[in-house]
């Protein structure tokens, strides 16, 4: 049996109804995982559970806000209830603002850390407090940004803060968990094609189209990342093929990270 099949086993995706989400469902589900979907969206949740029914994976829903510790709470006790003791948890609901360090408001800054950073840790204890009493293995895989660790201005300034919090949480709950076998690392994407970026690209018009010019300029490989290439490294990583990974921050980014503003790609 390959290392990658995770048939059989329960992961629990927050933000389950976006672009990224769907993807990692559909990728986790296709490999044989069961799947609870976590989102504040009814709506999009139950389209989302309507295309995973149409694919004949495994799936339940559970309404409520990852920024919330009485919502997340109440999901982990339904999870438990319901379908379990969860083997994977794929933390991935976050919101940003594009607001100017000088003119951010405390609410603007608390809403993207609750749920970008206090969520991802909320989820993480209530996963973890399951495992754990289980005595079994476990693995969390944490969606962070290449803005976790440089920094992209244009008013990304909380997203990005709370995008380095949650590297550093990675890798301090996996050190915390290395002797229970609960595995924890995270992802880095670039720009990922989702609907969210697309309508994002829509309405800033000129100002995006240059936009995008300089952003490929700086991704090597020379494209923007799909939700699938975010979920194919879910997948691996929430596997047995990375068993023996933990506390790695992966990107998923074309090279962006690795390529200095002042290279050249190739040419001398
Ligand atoms: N799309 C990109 O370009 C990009 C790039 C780098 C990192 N990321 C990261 O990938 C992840 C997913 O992004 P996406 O582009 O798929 O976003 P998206 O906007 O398409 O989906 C986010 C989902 O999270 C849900 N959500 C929002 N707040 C929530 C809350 N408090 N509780 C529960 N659910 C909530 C929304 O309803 C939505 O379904 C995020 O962590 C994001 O920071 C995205």
């Amino acid at each position: 049996m390959s290392n990658f099949d995770v048939s059989g086993k329960l992961a629990v995706v927050t933000g389950a109804a976006g672009g990224i989400g769907m993807a990692v469902c559909r990728q986790l589900g296709g490999a044989g995982a069961v799947i609870a979907l976590v989102d504040i969206d009814e709506k999009t949740l139950a389209i989302g559970k309507a295309e995973l029914d149409s694919l004949g994976i495994k799936a339940q829903t559970f309404l409520g806000s990852a920024a919330i510790e009485a919502d997340v709470v109440r999901i982990y006790k339904e999870i438990h209830a319901s379908m379990g003791v969860p083997d994977i948890l794929v933390n991935n609901a976050a919101q940003g603002i594009h607001t100017a360090p000088q003119d951010t408001t405390v609410e603007e800054w608390d809403r993207v850390m609750d749920t970008s950073l206090k969520g991802y840790f909320l989820n993480a204890r209530e996963f973890s407090r399951l495992v754990l009493a289980a005595k079994m293995p476990g693995a969390v895989v944490n969606i962070s940004s290449i803005a976790g660790s440089s920094a992209i201005g244009r008013g990304n300034f909380a997203y990005s803060v709370s995008k380095g919090g949650v590297n550093q949480l990675t890798k301090e709950l996996a050190i915390e968990w290395a002797t229970a076998k609960i595995r924890v690392n995270a992802i880095q994407p670039c720009s990922v094609n989702t609907p969210g970026w697309r309508r994002w690209v829509e309405t800033e018009g000129e100002k995006a189209r240059i936009l995008m010019v300089r952003l490929l300029e700086g991704i090597p490989l020379g494209r923007v990342a799909e939700p699938e290439d975010i979920a194919n490294a879910v997948h691996f990583l929430a596997s047995d093929a990375a068993a023996m990974i933990t506390g790695t921050i992966l990107p998923v980014d074309g090279g962006n990270l690795a390529f200095n503003a002042g290279g050249n790609l190739g040419n001398y």
